[in-house]
């Protein structure tokens, strides 16, 4: 990768990315609110471990520091997200100034430091009210939603680069159709996700209003679909999962209808609403991790299941690694979709347990071999003519892996969550110099001089 780097367009973006939940902790410091993660890592049985994000990687009080870390790996651009309940305690009404301070401190250490601020509006952590109230099951979620993104605008807007109005909305949904029957689930889910893109598409407009310069997009986690077999049963469920997982939202957004199955629509919704989610859009995320391979199934939700992709190992979580199929994703993008908005790529990235040996730096062998077979992905799909304009890795820091704990580590910094130390891992030091090779071939996208510490 590394004599790759050089070949990418000048202005091409290099990041990381963070969520705010996952690593802030000062869970009800300075005004915050409780969220719903709040509430549910604070049940009995909450979250693997025992883990809560109370503290996390303290991150809100360790912000120059991990600043620092962000100059001395030279990235252009920064992705975090704005606790919701942080901001605006309840959900609707009073704005926190303490919380809004703090993203004011962000936002000044990254444009001090020559980083592009990419602003996530909302990574799944919303106010308590807004849980009490239904959650995304109800549709005045979405109006909710918008207020705040108008919200954040105003106050942020004069400096975020880009906007994303929601991460990964297939993933809400999944969430929250775990543990229903078959037949709510399915109701439940779909109505979820027209609620999320309804709260997208209301926000698109607000932002604009109040943020002229920014770049507005949204990110999804698509895996790229290819069928178990080719028998009709396993093709019939792929098209189905396509429909049921990345169509679901690339189609409202980008075509303005939900996907059609057997003749009808996958969610019925009214003009107004359709119009409203086909806003258009400046970029569209993608967060890539793995393929899915699909069988049919009667015992899932909508007929399907991911079954294991031949040939390839599992990681800590158990998703395929396959990273040479990251490009038949982006080559099924630029078929299927003929008026793509460009491309970043907004999440990226490797789990591991990596433990320090006391021998030096963790080594992370297996993430660098992964990011850079999917760099080369990128790289791949740029030549054959994807309009991609930058790649952030998920994540700058080990953190909070939401049900999963603590235990799968996907930071390029590895953080001692006792004593909260960062210390940077050999991945770090790969995609330092995956960055500066990019630069020093001259092809620095504006000449402009970077801090780089560590
Ligand atoms: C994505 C999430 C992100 C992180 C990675 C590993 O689905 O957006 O917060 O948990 O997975």
């Amino acid at each position: 990768m590394d004599e790759l780097a050089p070949a990418f367009p000048p202005e091409f973006r290099w990041g990381v990315a963070t969520a705010a939940y996952q690593i802030e902790g000062a869970w009800n410091a300075d005004g915050k609110g409780p969220s719903n993660w709040d509430t549910r890592a604070h049940r009995p049985g909450g979250l693997a471990g025992g883990a809560t994000g109370d503290v996390a990687c303290d991150h809100y009080h360790r912000t120059a520091e991990d600043l620092d870390l962000l100059a001395g790996l030279g990235v252009d651009s920064y992705r975090f997200s704005v606790s919701w309940p942080r901001v605006q305690p309840t959900g609707r009404g009073r704005w926190n100034g303490r919380g809004v301070a703090f993203y004011d401190r962000l936002l000044d250490g990254l444009l001090a430091r020559g980083i592009e601020p990419m602003l996530t509006v909302y990574h799944w952590d919303h106010p308590q009210p807004i849980e009490d109230a239904g959650g995304w099951a109800g549709r005045d979620t979405a109006a909710r939603f918008a207020d705040y993104a108008e919200g954040l605008a105003v106050r942020f807007g004069d400096r975020v680069t880009r906007w994303i109005t929601v991460n990964e909305p297939l993933s809400v949904v999944h969430d929250g159709m775990a543990g229903l029957p078959t037949a709510s689930a399915r109701g439940h889910g779909l109505r979820v996700a027209h609620h999320l893109l309804l709260g997208h598409g209301l926000a698109v407009p607000r932002l604009r209003a109040h943020a002229p310069a920014g770049e507005i997009g949204i990110s999804l986690n698509l895996a790229g679909t290819t069928p178990a077999t080719e028998g009709p049963e396993d093709v019939a469920a792929a098209a189905r999962a396509e429909a049921y997982e990345d169509r679901l939202f690339l189609d409202p957004l980008l075509r303005g209808d939900y996907p059609h199955l057997d003749g009808r629509p996958v969610i019925e919704a009214g003009d107004a609403d359709r119009a409203t989610i086909a806003a258009p859009l400046d970029f569209l995320g993608v967060n890539w991790y793995a393929p899915a391979r699909i069988a049919a199934s009667a015992s899932g939700v909508f007929g399907y299941t991911r079954v294991p992709v031949p040939g390839a190992s599992t990681n800590l979580l158990g998703w395929p690694v396959a990273p040479e199929t990251f490009g038949a994703l982006l080559a099924w993008l630029r078929a299927a979709y003929p008026d793509l908005p460009p491309i970043h790529v907004t999440e990226n990235g490797f789990p591991g347990l990596d433990e320090p040996d006391g021998t030096g730096p963790v080594h992370d062998p297996r993430r660098i071999a992964y990011l850079r077979a999917c760099l080369r992905q990128v790289h791949a799909a740029l030549e054959a003519g994807s309009d991609i304009r930058g790649y952030h890795v998920w994540s700058l820091l080990d953190n909070l892996e939401w049900d999963h704990g603590y235990r799968p580590r996907f930071g390029l910094a590895h953080v001692d969550f006792t004593t909260l130390a960062r210390t940077p891992k050999a991945s770090y030091r790969w995609y330092r110099q995956v960055i500066a090779a990019h630069r020093g071939a001259g092809t620095g996208r504006d000449g402009k001089e970077r801090a780089c510490s560590g």
